[in-house]
Order: structure tokens, then C-alpha cells, then sequence
């Protein structure tokens, strides 16, 4: 099955767009010009994020992630966690996110 997340043209080429996901949210951004999205969630208590100087920042207490590998660059957190990626696929003019297929 497939959900629609967010059309291409509405993904930017640098930082990143907040994406309603059945309640929560997403962080929809390209790399390397591929689309990706990660659950808007900081892995230290559950702060949401925001993209800065090329990083996913949490504004509760710094923790900041990579972009491209999800790990945790600094801040608390546990040691070696990664952002929650969803699995998508492009298809069309859209993002959509796939499941049990
Ligand atoms: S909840 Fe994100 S750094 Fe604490």
C-alpha cells in the first residue's frame, strides 16, 4: 500500500519541509537530490526539529542529527540512535510512503 506524502515540485533543493503524517509529522528534504523522510521526532525526548546549517536541531535541549545518515551528531540521546526513515518511493509528480508491499 502506498499513502501520498507531498508532491516533488514542493520538496526543496535545501533544507526541508514539515509534512503532516497521520497525526505526526515529517521531515521531507533531498539528498543528493533524493527525496527522504524521517519521523520530526528527537530521539532524546521527543522534541520536534529543525533543519539548521545543514542539520536536523532539537530546540529543547541541542541535540542535533545528520541529514544524510540520521545519527546523532551531539547532545543527549542515546549513544549511536538514528532518526526514524519512512520508506518511500517516487512515483508520478509525488512522494508517496510504501508499506507491505
Ligand atoms: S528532546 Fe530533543 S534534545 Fe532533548
Amino acid at each position: 500500500m502506498k499513502h501520498e506524502l507531498i508532491k516533488l515540485a514542493d520538496i526543496p533543493e535545501t533544507g526541508s519541509v514539515i509534512v503532516p503524517f497521520f497525526g505526526r509529522e515529517l521531515q521531507v528534504y533531498r539528498i543528493d537530490g533524493q527525496p527522504r523522510a524521517v519521523a520530526n521526532t528527537c530521539l532524546h525526548l521527543g522534541g520536534p526539529l529543525e533543519c539548521r546549517d545543514g542539520r536536523l536541531t532539537c530546540p529543547w535541549h541541542g541535540a542535533s542529527f545528520d541529514m544524510a545518515s540520521g545519527e546523532k551528531l551531539s547532545g543527549p540521546g542515546p549513544q549511536g540512535a538514528r532518526l526514524m526513515r519512512l520508506p518511500t518511493v517516487a512515483d508520478g509528480d509525488a512522494l508517496f510512503y510504501v508499506w507491505g508491499n
